[in-house]
């Protein structure tokens, strides 16, 4: 049975760094997936997560199982991470949280949820949007379709036909929207533009579900929830899915979360009994490590403030790299304007590349891009900076 079975194409992300991998040049430079890097290239342990992981450690008394939505001082955690600490979601009672291993297990969590409980619902997904998206959504059996978003002749937000589209969306679908740091694209709403979102998709009966993989990354841990928190009004409905991959550098641990906002604290345990229905036919419940290091920290104020400083000094070196890119991208001859690069937010830099020179760089100078043109700022260091953008400027 299993000789006609055709081989699956490759990742369109993870697929790269796997031929990156088995690629012999000596100066290789991978650039795609969207992992930090500090500026010798590798990835730290954060010095939080170091401390956190010497406690819990030493702590821990059992390796019995987590209940199936996870430990509720985590869901607590979490939720004051996204909410804030006064928010009327938390104290209204309105929100639930489960731990999912990553924002990925979070999203298919809610995929799963969506299929069985809004059997109807499309899931409206932006254009260009993550590569992953459609692909969990059509796991689970939920249809997606997209909206406009990036408007490539400004590199800037395709705010009005965006809105144009949302609100012709049918009443009772979802609508997927990136919390900050858009994934390709680097391009966020503004307050006044998230407001406005906000109406449309509540004036048209659309669930909206945030995706929210990189708190902390675009202004801070606080300002980064802004637009989403304007979707959090009393009565409203949500969907959050949380990734720590990337805030607390815990990647490899497998830790996230999908967090509901239900519009009375009524519904609250009909809803998370349905959540944890999925949960239980699916992983049945979550590992506990990761979430133990980010509850320990959330619950130490020391090492919360330590935490805050290191999100800020990924976000800075990020940025710093940005305006690195832009002028090398100059001094080595590229003669297109790439001051946008400065105005995109997050770990990434949509280029401009197009699908053909991302393959040449690729094939002859074994720098890896994803094809959407995407570039993994976070993984350009002083060392890597100059071959890059002479070789950028060589293919464009
Ligand atoms: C990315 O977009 O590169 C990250 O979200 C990692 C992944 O799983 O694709």
């Amino acid at each position: 049975m299993l000789e006609v079975i055709q081989a699956a194409p490759p990742d369109a992300i993870l697929g790269l760094t796997e031929a990156f991998r088995k690629d012999s040049n000596p100066n290789k430079i991978n650039l795609s997936v969207g992992v930090y890097q500090d500026e010798t290239g590798t990835t730290p342990i954060l010095e939080s997560v170091q401390q956190a992981g010497r406690q819990v450690v030493a702590n821990q008394q059992s390796k019995s199982y987590l209940p199936i939505d996870g430990a509720p001082a985590y869901a607590a955690a979490v939720q004051r991470l996204i909410f804030g600490h006064e928010s009327e979601v938390v104290t209204a009672g309105r929100a639930a949280t489960s731990h999912t291993p990553g924002g990925t297990g979070a999203l298919r969590v809610a995929a799963d949820f969506i299929k069985q409980n809004l059997p109807a619902a499309t899931v409206w997904l932006s254009e260009p949007t993550w590569p992953n998206h459609p692909n969990i959504f059509a796991a689970a059996g939920v249809p997606t379709r997209s909206f406009p978003y990036f408007d490539s002749t400004t590199q800037g937000l395709a705010f009005d036909q965006a809105c144009k589209a949302i609100g012709e969306i049918p009443e009772g679908d979802v609508i997927l929207l990136h919390g900050c740091c858009h994934n390709p694209t680097g391009i966020d709403p503004t307050a006044d533009q998230w407001s406005q979102l906000a109406e449309v998709v509540s004036e048209r009966g659309l669930l909206p579900l945030l995706d929210f993989a990189y708190q902390g990354f675009a202004e801070g841990l606080q300002e980064d929830a802004a637009g989403l928190q304007k979707f959090c009004q009393p009565g409203s409905e949500l969907l959050i899915c949380s990734s720590f991959s990337k805030n607390f550098g815990l990647y490899r641990e497998r830790v996230g979360a999908l967090t509901v906002v239900v519009p009375d604290h009524e519904v609250i345990g009909p809803v998370q009994s349905q959540v944890k229905r999925c949960i239980r036919s699916n992983y049945s419940n979550p590992p506990a490590h990761g979430a133990a290091l980010v509850t320990t920290i959330l619950e130490d104020s020391k090492l919360t403030d330590q935490w805050h400083g290191e999100v800020a000094s990924m976000r800075d070196r990020i940025n710093e790299t940005r305006k690195a890119l832009v002028k090398t991208l100059a001094a080595k001859g590229a003669t297109a304007d790439y001051s946008f690069m400065t105005r995109q937010r997050g770990m990434f830099s949509f280029s401009g590349l197009t699908a053909e020179q991302v393959d040449t760089l690729r094939e002859k100078y074994s720098i890896y891009i994803v094809r959407s043109g995407r570039i993994n700022v976070a993984g350009i260091t002083p060392k890597n900076i100059e071959p890059l953008c002479e070789a950028i400027a060589e293919v464009t």
